[in-house]
């Protein structure tokens, strides 16, 4: 077969490769523990099944959905943009429904760059971002992630000329992997820099509602001219533990959503339509159903952070997204400490080398498992010796 080169230069989905030696693993009757993927453990609201129960039986929603999504979809975004963030968003043309972020996020470079045009892309960082830019034939430009940065990308750093050939930046906070936030001031200066060279930013929201410590994070449209400058892509999936029901939304600048509506108009029909009800059902859950849950969460990181660092990871508590992310301890890679923890302890971490170059020294866990796996997981661990 010829296969596009396109396929070719894709580097195997990291958790591809994970899944695979877990299932190695579990042939050889190994009960290995994975802190690998972000993949909610907590059933989606009953609540939110029981809209799906009620929507499946309606005629209407057996049949094509529109691209843009359902008008109460939009209406339920823009009603629930309102009263998280404080954001007013026309549901006509700054809102789009999106079959999961993923897809919005593969789809919107189509939307955006020509041939050779550079994207922006930090590093670690999920996937996604230089595949979609891959598949449009873009470039990418790596804006490391740095721990003396807090983990932001140093705007400084990007020479004159990437600046000026530059067509979009993507960010994300709170962040995957590296669980960093972001503050006003540095989305200030990013606004500021996307003016100044005429680059639209690109920003993945996905991780906003899952936060500790009574640390509330922002949108980037709370900052001042952000709509101007680019759109936000949210989602179900981490929000309200609906990764199976792949539904999510970009927000922002209609001229952008404008265009991302006729890539994904060409290419899919939109997300289903009584999927699209479930979502309703879940925004207009109180903001209490999402504390309860992560208070879940937050006991969860603090018990992973007492026993790494018991161990010598150093590890600084993240306030917010669904991620651990560990300094190896000295002497070892990414990829060595995590083959050691799995050789030795069977339990698998994601090495940091997966999310790009710059997260090596780094391991990624996710607090996606049930408490007593984690348990179970930490007693292992524990015992683990350099
Ligand atoms: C940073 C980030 N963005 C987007 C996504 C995709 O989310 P969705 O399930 O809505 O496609 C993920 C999923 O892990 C993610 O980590």
């Amino acid at each position: 077969m010829k296969i596009a080169n396109r396929i070719n230069k894709i580097p195997p989905y990291p958790f591809v490769q994970i899944s695979r030696t877990i299932a190695q693993k579990k042939s050889e009757g190994i009960d290995v523990i994975s802190f690998g993927i972000g993949d909610p453990d907590i059933p989606t609201p009953d609540t939110v099944i029981e809209s799906l129960t009620k929507g499946s039986l309606k005629d209407i929603n057996h049949r094509y959905p529109e691209s843009e999504g359902l008008p109460e979809f939009r209406l339920g975004v823009a009603n629930w943009y309102s009263k998280r963030f404080g954001i007013e968003l026309n549901p006509d043309n700054e809102i789009i429904s999106l079959i999961g972020a993923k897809e919005g996020i593969g789809h919107v470079s189509l939307a955006l760059l020509n041939p050779d045009d550079i994207a922006l892309i930090p590093d670690p960082g999920y996937p996604v971002y230089s595949i979609g830019t891959l598949f449009a034939a873009g470039q990418d430009y790596i804006m490391p992630l740095l721990k003396k940065n807090n983990w932001l990308p140093d705007l400084t750093e990007i020479p004159e000329e990437i600046a000026r050939k530059a067509k979009v930046m993507w960010l994300n906070y709170p962040n995957n992997p590296t669980g960093a936030i972001v503050q006003d001031s540095y989305l200030n200066d990013v606004v500021e820099f996307a003016k100044k060279y005429d680059i639209t930013i690109l920003h993945d929201a996905c991780y906003t509602e899952i936060y500790y410590d009574n640390y509330l994070p922002k949108s980037f449209l709370n900052i001042p001219g952000a709509k101007d400058v680019g759109i936000e892509f949210h989602s179900l999936s981490k929000s309200y533990n609906m990764t199976g029901w792949r539904i999510g939304m970009a927000v922002g600048n209609s001229e952008i959503i404008k265009a991302l509506e006729i890539v994904k108009s060409n290419l899919d029909s939109g997300a289903p339509q009584a999927i699209q009800e479930m979502a309703l059902a879940a925004l207009s859950l109180d903001q209490e159903y999402i504390e309860t849950r992560n208070a879940i969460y937050e006991n969860r990181r603090n018990k992973i952070v007492e026993t790494l660092n018991n161990i010598g990871l150093y590890v600084d508590p993240p306030k917010a997204s669904l991620y651990i992310w560990a300094e190896v301890p000295e002497g070892y890679s990414s990829k060595d400490f995590s083959e050691q923890l799995l050789e030795e302890c069977n339990v698998l971490v994601s090495p940091g080398t997966s999310y790009g170059k710059y997260g090596e020294g780094f391991v990624r866990l996710s607090l996606t498992l049930s408490d007593d796996k984690i348990d179970e997981a930490l007693t292992r661990i524990a015992k683990w010796k350099q």
